[in-house]
């Protein structure tokens, strides 16, 4: 509070002398070039000498210290913009608030930690799937369940009700104690992991909130981060609960979770990870944009080029493609469908398997067959695989029409150079994918071929969300921006900014 008061008073003294005709040129300067006397939005529009520029320059890096961006109290900022200027230009219409106008940098790095804690769960929920060791665990204990069985007993006890399981009945009857014990500990670790993902979220966020750390529109966001971590656990139960029915034991069926739930379960775990890293990414942004408010404008002036917005709105696409590709993997891992057709391109004598088989009435539950087109897209390994291949193709083509898009000539003069990196940085991951892709089924889904495939979607999603990050115009953002620049260095024109920032 007291550091507040201090730093209240340091930015009014500021904000003085923002206000004052003596802050960037000496008097006698001025005398000497005729402007003395003469109102200062006179000589506004004349452009900065570079001596001025750096002065502006260093002027609002030190603003940007003293304010300390990283936990802007609005409290301060009013305080200045009040003294400096009057309720104009709509700054004095925000009202004080709990919640600071940016969010800290601490945040951002706690953020994208807990964005590799999700990364790596999601690997190891993976190998858990591919180690067939899901099922393990036959009941969800939410806090009783953090320790592992300590003695024989337990383990004798925990062996038996995974001995009543469809799994052990009809795929492992001969399963040692040994042998259990291996897959349990893989399940364990898999839940304990899950239990760390929450805890390590929830407990920082009310932290965080509590001491005024987070913006208020990033609060609301940890807020359903928080409520989708819960419901995760919840999903991932109910998922293991579709794969240890009774009607599993029927002749002919496959002991395993439901390729719904699986897909739902990834889809959680993946919308996690997308707004972990966004938001991440987002508050880094915000301080570094901030950190030179002049340049900051400057360069969000640039992102608001009409013809950005095809770009920006291209690449806001390709993400939600490349997430519906991996949903559509994620179908294939449940079916199992990648251990048929195990060729590339071909599916048997033709592109594409005979249409008997890609809609048979078989998967349709309707008298009348209505749901014959959907139930097999959903339910039918051969037309299941084929989706994911379609849709991993149109993938392909579209991040090759992007990259194609990026280099006609007016993207390549409006791509800022990060952007134009991350474009080439999408086209990597995506030939990498699409190998590992097709390995995977050429190999008849080796274990480590699957789980470094299912990593890939990761990496590729992630760069999407790097190069949105770089070309996304944050409005509120550049809001801060202007209300910064615009309040201490009102006086001075657009030319004059951009004469700094040159
Ligand atoms: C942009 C391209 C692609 C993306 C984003 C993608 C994503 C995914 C994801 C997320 C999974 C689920 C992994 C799991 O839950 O364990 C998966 C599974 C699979 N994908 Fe892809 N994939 C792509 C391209 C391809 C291609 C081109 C092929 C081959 C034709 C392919 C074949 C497979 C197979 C066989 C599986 C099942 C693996 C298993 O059973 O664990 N994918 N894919």
């Amino acid at each position: 509070m007291a550091a507040f008061t201090a730093s209240g008073s340091v930015l009014r003294g500021i904000g003085a002398r923002f206000s004052s005709s003596e802050l960037f040129t000496c008097r006698q300067c001025l005398r000497n070039r005729g402007y003395a006397g003469r109102p200062f939005s006179n000589r506004a529009s004349t452009p900065l000498s570079s001596q001025q520029s750096e002065r502006l320059n260093s002027y609002i890096s030190t603003l940007r210290s003293k304010l300390r961006t990283s936990f802007i109290p609005r409290k301060a900022l009013l305080s200045t913009a009040t003294t400096a200027q009057p309720a104009k230009e709509g700054v004095a219409k925000i009202k004080s608030s709990f919640f600071p106008d940016v969010s800290s940098k601490s945040v951002a790095y706690w953020l994208l930690g807990s964005a590799v804690s999700v990364f790596g769960i999601v690997i190891f929920g993976g190998l858990t799937r591919l180690t067939e060791s899901g099922l393990s665990i036959t009941e969800w204990r939410p806090v009783t369940g953090s320790l592992p069985p300590m003695n024989n007993e337990d383990w004798e006890a925990e062996f038996t009700k995974y001995r009543s399981s469809p799994e052990y009945k009809i795929l492992n009857p001969n399963m040692n104690l040994d042998e259990f014990k291996s897959i349990y500990y893989m399940e364990w670790i898999h839940r304990l992991w899950g239990r760390f993902v929450g805890m390590s979220f929830v407990i920082p966020a009310v932290y965080f909130v509590a001491r005024k750390k987070v913006s208020k529109p990033m609060a609301l966001r940890l807020a359903g981060i928080s409520g989708l971590i819960g419901f995760q656990g919840f999903i991932g139960w109910w998922m293991v609960k579709s794969g240890l029915k009774d009607d599993l034991f029927a002749p002919g069926s496959h002991p395993r979770v439901s390729q719904y739930r699986l897909t739902a379960h990834l889809a959680a775990a993946f919308t996690c990870y997308v707004a972990m890293l966004w938001n991440g990414l987002a508050i880094l942004r915000s301080h570094r944009l901030l950190a030179k408010p002049a340049a900051g404008i400057y360069e969000l002036k640039d992102l608001k080029h009409p013809k950005l917005a095809l770009f920006r709105r291209s690449v806001a696409g390709l993400t939600l493609l490349v997430f519906i590709t991996a949903m559509s993997g994620a179908l294939v891992a449940g079916l199992d469908a990648g251990l048929i057709y195990n060729e590339f391109p071909y599916m048997g004598n033709g592109l594409t398997p005979p249409k008997a088989e890609l809609f048979d009435g078989k998967y349709s539950r309707h008298s009348d067959h209505s749901d014959l087109w959907w139930r097999n897209m959903l339910e039918n390994p051969s037309l299941v695989q084929l989706d994911h291949r379609i849709l991993a193709t149109t993938t392909f083509t579209a991040v090759m029409a992007l990259w194609a898009y990026s280099k006609t000539p007016s993207m390549k003069k409006l791509l800022p150079r990060v952007a134009k990196k991350g474009v080439h940085g999408v086209v990597a991951f995506t030939f990498v994918q699409v190998a590992l892709g097709i390995s995977t089924l050429i190999y008849l889904v080796p274990t480590h071929l699957a789980s470094t495939h299912q990593a890939g979607s990761l990496f590729l999603l992630t760069w999407t969300l790097v190069l949105g990050s770089r070309v996304w115009h944050p409005s509120r953002t550049a809001k801060l921006l202007q209300m910064i620049v615009r309040n201490k260095t009102r006086p001075i024109t657009t030319s004059a900014v951009n004469a700094a920032t040159k």
